[in-house]
């Protein structure tokens, strides 16, 4: 998108200070940046910025854009969104038009607005008269009013669509509203509200803006105990923690998260003044998870159920973080309680005691080997040490990845090298498989359309692309000289691009191209070196092509079954041309 404002935008926001505050590692590689793509989890840079074009693009998944695509993909937000956020940086006034807006946008503003209503509705409903069992029940959890307001709780009625009544009086369409996740229709073909009868928590993005909802029964044996609304164009439980919004400022202050299993602990631990928590919505954690966090903080504390699936979640969760380069520690409750419960029975100190005595992933599948055996034998060591030597090995930081290594050799009372060398096994067996699995992106960009065009089109393409104005000085190439469909239409859409719009071509073009957008940016991410694309680069570029379409030209008379006198006449000239062109193998 271009106007004068956005420009002005582009001129005065670099963007490598965008990429900056939200990647970590951002380094200097010839006239570009590399670091490892915020966009898909890798091991080795493949995320790469172009400065002088003010553009980024990742060979490895292919995402690729400018400052505003940067920030609303990263944010998950709308072009209009990223536009204002950019502005501000730039101190630039910034009233984006409604024009602007996409399709989806459009929806994204629309479902926002919806879900804002309803948790109005929701909030009022639990402060009026219809919520007093509702207000009764969050006493019981022992939820002070604060909090309740902090968290925007409110209270859905247990009676058919009065949610629904109330939006349809507001003007939205019942379209939008199912889209929403607010209403169904039931088997019977009617209307009903999704959360009927229960206390409900509004999901918020970082920016506070309410995505979705978790609604909870009263009644101790309802089913579901909680209900989550469906993913949705604005939510994905896979990329949302519950209190994000309300704890990132204090999760930037402190540098540590902590994370715990749902809703009641993160408004417990709040409530106590532990301002950092936050909690996953009933999914297991991903590494979207970690890697949103990994923005404001390095140090990670899980605190989990004091039960089987509690302990295994918290061993798979740390695995995720170490790989994200997070120092983890779990921590350890007793007698049962969650930490909801914990905190309402001993208090804060008593809590943040637990958290300082959190022990290190390593420590903590160690003590839980310990438990349950006194002596173990040779082989017991072997299996145990085996399964404990996957938590080292996705440990990133090598001072304490050495530590641990000593830690195995002092408690099992083993050899520290045999347990060096079973770790350097088990890490070769291990980049074998992930070589496999690297083989996915590698076909991804296969289908990639920049690889469709072959080499000699290639170079001539990604001259022209990065200085337009040579076209016009490299001769009579035409359309028909390149083989390659994409090839053709950057070419002929590269000509028709008036002079004083030539800087903005990339721009052009991927506005026009929305499909071949990500093979556009890989080409202006990847343009030549420096002196390769002059004039005479140019000129020597176009010849060759000249020859290659000519010959290609000719094989295709040549098949014909016969040629007209006009074909004749044609080869004949082609044949002349390629001759005084200097091509050889004729
Ligand atoms: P828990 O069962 O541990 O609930 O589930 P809780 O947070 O301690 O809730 P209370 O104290 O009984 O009220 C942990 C999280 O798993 C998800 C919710 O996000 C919950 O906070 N969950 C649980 C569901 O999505 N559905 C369910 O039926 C149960
Ligand atoms: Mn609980």
């Amino acid at each position: 998108m271009s106007s004068p404002v956005l420009d002005l935008i582009r001129e005065k926001v670099s963007i490598l200070d965008v990429v900056n505050s939200y990647v970590k590692d951002l380094r200097q590689a010839g006239r570009n940046y590399k670091a490892c793509c915020p966009f898909h989890k890798e091991k080795t840079p493949s995320f790469t910025v172009s400065p002088d074009k003010g553009i980024f693009y990742c060979f490895g998944c292919n995402e690729g854009g400018d400052i505003f695509t940067f920030v609303m993909k990263m944010e998950g937000i709308t072009f209009y969104e990223a536009a204002k956020k950019l502005a501000l940086m730039a101190g630039v006034e910034y009233s984006g038009r409604s024009r602007e807006l996409t399709q989806e946008d459009k929806e994204r503003i629309e479902l926002k607005k919806i879900l804002a209503h309803a948790e109005k509705f929701y909030s009022s409903q639990l402060f009026s008269s219809a919520g007093e069992k509702a207000r009764l029940y969050i006493g019981e959890r022992k939820i002070n009013k604060a909090s309740a307001e902090n968290f925007e709780l409110g209270w859905a009625p247990p009676y058919g669509q009065v949610l629904f009544d109330e939006l349809q009086k507001k003007g939205f369409q019942k379209d939008i509203a199912l889209k929403a996740g607010l209403i169904k229709k039931s088997s019977d073909g009617r209307i009903r509200d999704v959360f009927r009868g229960r206390l409900v928590f509004p999901i918020k993005n970082q920016s506070g803006n309410t995505i979705a909802f978790g609604g909870r029964a009263l009644a101790p044996d309802a089913m579901p105990k909680y209900l989550n609304s469906q993913d949705s164009m604005l939510f994905s439980k896979r990329k949302t923690l519950y209190g994000l919004n309300i704890a990132m400022p204090e999760i930037r202050r402190t540098g540590r998260a902590l994370v715990l299993e749902g809703y009641m602990d993160v408004i417990a631990a709040h409530q106590h003044g532990i301002g950092y928590a936050v909690a996953p919505l009933g999914t297991a954690l991903s590494a979207q998870h970690a890697a949103i966090l990994g923005r404001a903080a390095k140090e990670i504390i899980l605190m989990f159920d004091d039960d089987a699936a509690g302990i295994k979640a918290s061993v798979r969760a740390a695995g995720i973080f170490m790989e994200e380069g997070f120092f983890v520690r779990i921590a350890s409750l007793e007698e049962g309680l969650d930490p909801d419960e914990y905190l309402n029975k001993y208090g804060k100190q008593a809590f943040e005691g637990l958290l300082k005595n959190a022990a290190d992933p390593l420590e903590f599948r160690i003590k839980q080997f310990f438990k349950n055996r006194t002596n173990p034998s040779a082989q017991d060591k072997a299996q145990a040490i085996g399964i404990l030597l996957q938590t080292v090995m996705r440990q990133q930081d090598e001072i304490v990845k050495s530590e641990w290594i000593k830690l195995l050799s002092f408690r099992f009372n083993v050899e520290k090298d045999s347990i060096l060398r079973q770790l350097e096994k088990m890490t070769a067996k291990q980049d074998g498989k992930e070589q496999n699995k690297n083989k996915e992106p590698e076909k991804r960009k296969a289908r990639h359309d920049k690889n469709k065009i072959p080499p000699l089109e290639l170079d001539l393409i990604q001259i022209f692309m990065s200085r337009p104005e040579l076209i016009q000085a490299s001769g009579e190439i035409t359309e028909k000289d390149f083989s390659s469909p994409l090839a053709k239409k950057i070419f002929t859409e590269l000509k028709n691009i008036p002079e004083n719009n030539r800087k903005d071509a990339l721009l052009i073009l991927s506005e026009k191209f929305p499909e071949e957008a990500s093979a556009l940016f890989e080409l202006a991410v990847s343009e030549p070196e420096e002196g390769k694309n002059d004039a005479a680069a140019a000129a020597g570029a176009a010849r060759l092509l000249k020859q290659a379409s000519a010959k290609r030209r000719m094989s295709e008379l040549k098949n014909l079954p016969e040629m007209s006198p006009e074909e004749l006449q044609e080869y004949t000239i082609l044949a002349m041309e390629l001759k005084t062109s200097g091509s050889k193998d004729l």
